[in-house]
């Protein structure tokens, strides 16, 4: 009886406050109220109840049938949420054991990792990444979160919003790519989408910053890696994206697989009490990754599973996903004085504070009102636009756009791949809803013979050359849609020779020989090595893995509807070897130069060991990447014109206004993404070479100009040093306005104290 009391008590609060509730966190007298019915809770809770809400059970979304063993331990209360339940009655069935029969009436979360749409697949994060558009980011969460939520998803595990400066790494494919800046802007975005206006709508989704961190510094892109981080790079680049999220009201944070500087994420005391709780004031969840509690085993951190749950309880991680370290041991160590009740029921105020603003206590059911909407016709029109401003064009010899009359040969292995044009993580998107460019040219009556030439991208064998080459001689223009299957990048598939797989690359040379323009266009996880066969292409597009829509926006662009948009949210490197590249970079003592480079194969035979060439470069490949940071062309041409800064010294308190004239110096109308980059030339640490700080989408007709203006203060270049002091440092600063990160005008201006 007196649960129902309590229960009753929390429904009239919430319904009386849910007008006043628009934030996602809460905050003034509304917190307040929560912390006291979290308290109420709190108070009639056993300890096996408080161990059962820091359980992430997880399931099979295949499982046909419902087990009495798992609805069993939801009545019990042995379990906080679920992962991967995935038909509505098995939802609606669970949750209604949880609030009807479970002890305290508690409910459930559901959680699945919807990571880039839910059906409506939207490009993989890191081609949105590409979009430089928080407006991509957000509108293809919102979308997410709408479907997702129709069959009962409240959480999910997205964003990722680790900083990945090694194409290898399979997992960079869901990453915001190398800039803290770009990736900030982007996570800010996806919380907000997935989140909507109010956590506590029906259509809203937990979001969850992950992987809290450092995940993407695994070394040589090996997944699951060791990370070594000092504290300055932690704060000045893998930090932010976290911090932005969080400032936009992430209700959960995510714990990384990896270790870092030798302590495991997950048993991580100082970032997650000493950074998460007490500097950014994190007041959601924290759950660990799949098994990441009890993998401290194999890390060397943990003797075993109650020690790893020991670890994991006193650095502070209130939910454990999947494994049972909590369940089996925490009342032991509780009891036994190695983790205290105190911190418990902290664990549980975490939790339970998410459940209420997700408005779970009041509405725990699926709502029934909306029709369920799957791929509508917005959503779709929202994933093709994604789609066409993920697009990077790296490479053009006046072939593109294609002229409709054309005659096309539609060769290659992602021409109609209706699966793996989805990418990674698209669990729940069906590949018959997937528009290729084979469909896509066929809907629009493409003037085309299409023929795959290898069946998948792995396929070496050359069987299907002759016919190939057949169709291309036919052909006024060869459109190759390359690249690598869905399941070669994204967890645990990472890879050290990053080319085309397969026998891609000699059928491109093969098509080459017949002296027809050839497209190259890229759908893959990862930037592509295409060093051996870039001077065998006209043309070259990344449309990374582009989603549902990917085969339309590419029609759209090929043949000139609307021009490519995306600019490199990662460098682009010539060879693996060349991994980790990033632009932002330090300039060491030695940087590499025009002058001093000295190519392998000019050094005379039988030279002695002398300076020549002595600084920071390969001997083969040099020192630049093949794509900079932030390049993408588009169907027309920009130019750079009187940057001016509006002082040449500033005090700590001043705004400096940095302004510079674009150009659209070519014939049609075009988009350019203008870009700001600094450099603190002298540190108490060393600094970058660049860094981004600011961009902004310039719309241009042919032959119009613009002044382009942006405002930076001294808070735009506060970092953190060695000392963990973080300031903006007096000195000498130099900006750069242009349009990547490997070119722009510059200026310089002076910081001073005062
Ligand atoms: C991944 C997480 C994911 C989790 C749940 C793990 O293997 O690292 O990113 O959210 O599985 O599916």
């Amino acid at each position: 009886m007196k649960y129902y009391y309590t229960l009753i008590v929390i429904l009239c609060f919430f319904s009386c406050s849910k007008k006043e509730q628009t934030q996602n966190t809460a905050s003034g007298n509304n917190a307040q109220k929560y912390e006291e019915v979290i308290n109420e809770l709190l108070s009639k809770m056993t300890l096996e109840e408080k161990i059962g809400q820091t359980n992430l059970r997880g399931t099979s979304s295949r499982a046909k049938t419902l087990s009495d063993e798992l609805k069993q331990d939801v009545r019990d209360g042995k379990v906080g949420a679920l992962l991967n339940v995935m038909r509505t009655e098995f939802v609606d069935e669970l949750q209604k054991v949880a609030v009807e029969e479970s002890p305290n009436k508690i409910p459930l979360i559901f959680a699945r990792d919807v990571i880039h749409g839910f059906k409506t697949m939207f490009p993989i994060p890191l081609g949105m990444a590409a979009s430089w558009d928080a407006d991509v980011a957000k509108t293809s969460s919102r979308i997410a979160a709408i479907e997702s939520s129709q069959v009962g998803v409240r959480w999910t595990f997205a964003p990722m919003l680790d900083i990945a400066k090694d194409s290898r790494w399979g997992r960079i494919a869901e990453s915001p790519g190398e800039d803290p800046y770009l990736a900030s802007i982007l996570g800010k975005a996806y919380v907000e989408g997935f989140q909507g206006d109010s956590l506590n709508n029906a259509t809203s989704i937990a979001a969850c910053a992950k992987h809290y961190i450092g995940y993407g510094a695994a070394i040589g892109g090996r997944d699951y890696n060791t990370t070594v981080i000092p504290n300055s790079l932690l704060r000045n680049v893998y930090l932010p994206p976290f911090e932005a999220a969080l400032r936009a009201g992430s209700a959960t944070v995510m714990t990384a697989f990896n270790e870092i500087n030798g302590v495991p994420a997950t048993g991580n005391k100082y970032l997650l009490k000493d950074v998460l709780r007490d500097e950014l004031h994190f007041d959601g969840l924290v759950v660990s990754d799949w098994d990441s509690v009890i993998e401290m085993i194999a890390h060397g951190f943990a003797t075993d599973e109650k020690h790893a749950g020991e670890l994991a309880a006193n650095a502070g991680l209130d939910m454990e996903m999947t494994s049972k370290a909590y369940e089996h041991h925490l009342k032991n160590l509780i009891n036994e004085g190695k983790v205290s009740e105190a911190q418990l029921n902290e664990f549980v105020r975490n939790i339970l504070r998410v459940k209420f603003r997700l408005g779970l206590f009041e509405t725990p059911y699926i709502d029934k009102s909306n029709e369920v909407n799957f791929y509508t016709k917005e959503h779709l029109s929202e994933a093709k636009k994604a789609a066409i401003k993920s697009t990077v064009l790296l490479k053009n010899t006046k072939v593109l756009p294609i002229s409709k009359q054309t005659k096309i040969a539609l060769i290659g292995p992602m021409a109609h791949a209706p699966l793996d044009q989805m990418g990674t993580w698209a669990f729940d998107g069906e590949k018959e809803h997937t528009v290729t460019p084979f469909e896509a040219f066929k809907t629009a009556q493409v003037n085309f013979k299409y023929v795959s030439g290898l069946t998948h991208s792995r396929d070496q064998s050359n069987t299907q050359f002759k016919k190939a080459i057949t169709t291309a001689k036919e052909a006024e223009v060869v459109v190759f849609i390359a690249g690598e299957e869905a399941i070669l990048s994204g967890e645990a598939h990472s890879r050290s020779n990053i080319d085309l797989p397969g026998a891609q690359e000699d059928l491109i040379k093969a098509l080459a020989k017949t002296g027809k323009p050839i497209v190259l266009v890229i759908m893959a996880g990862r930037p592509i090595t295409i060093t051996n066969i870039i001077d065998d292409v006209d043309a070259v597009l990344m449309s990374w893995h582009p989603g549902t829509m990917g085969g339309e926006a590419l029609h759209d662009i090929l043949f000139g509807i609307i021009e490519p948009q995306g600019r490199l949210p990662v460098s682009w490197p010539k060879t693996a070897g060349q991994l980790p590249y990033f632009y932002n970079h330090k300039n060491t003592g030695r940087p590499a130069n025009k002058e001093d480079y000295v190519a392998m194969y000019d050094i005379p035979i039988g030279a002695w060991q002398s300076s020549l060439g002595n600084d920071s470069h390969y001997l083969d490949i040099g020192y630049t990447p093949h794509f900079p940071f932030g390049f993408g062309l588009g169907y027309t041409t920009f130019s750079y014109d009187a940057i001016k800064v509006s002082k040449d010294t500033i005090n700590f308190n001043e705004d400096i206004i940095v302004k510079a004239t674009v150009s659209n110096t070519g014939k049609r109308v075009g988009k350019e993404v203008v870009q700001l980059y600094i450099r603190d030339v002298v540190g108490s640490i060393t600094r970058p070479v660049k860094e981004l700080k600011r961009f902004e989408h310039v719309v241009l007709e042919a032959g119009e100009t613009k002044d382009v203006t942006f405002t930076l203060s001294s808070k735009d270049f506060i970092f953190t040093n060695n000392a963990s002091v973080r300031a903006a440092e007096a000195g000498d600063f130099d900006v750069w306005v242009g349009p990547h990160a490997a070119s722009g005008l510059k200026k310089s201006f002076y910081l001073q104290k005062k």
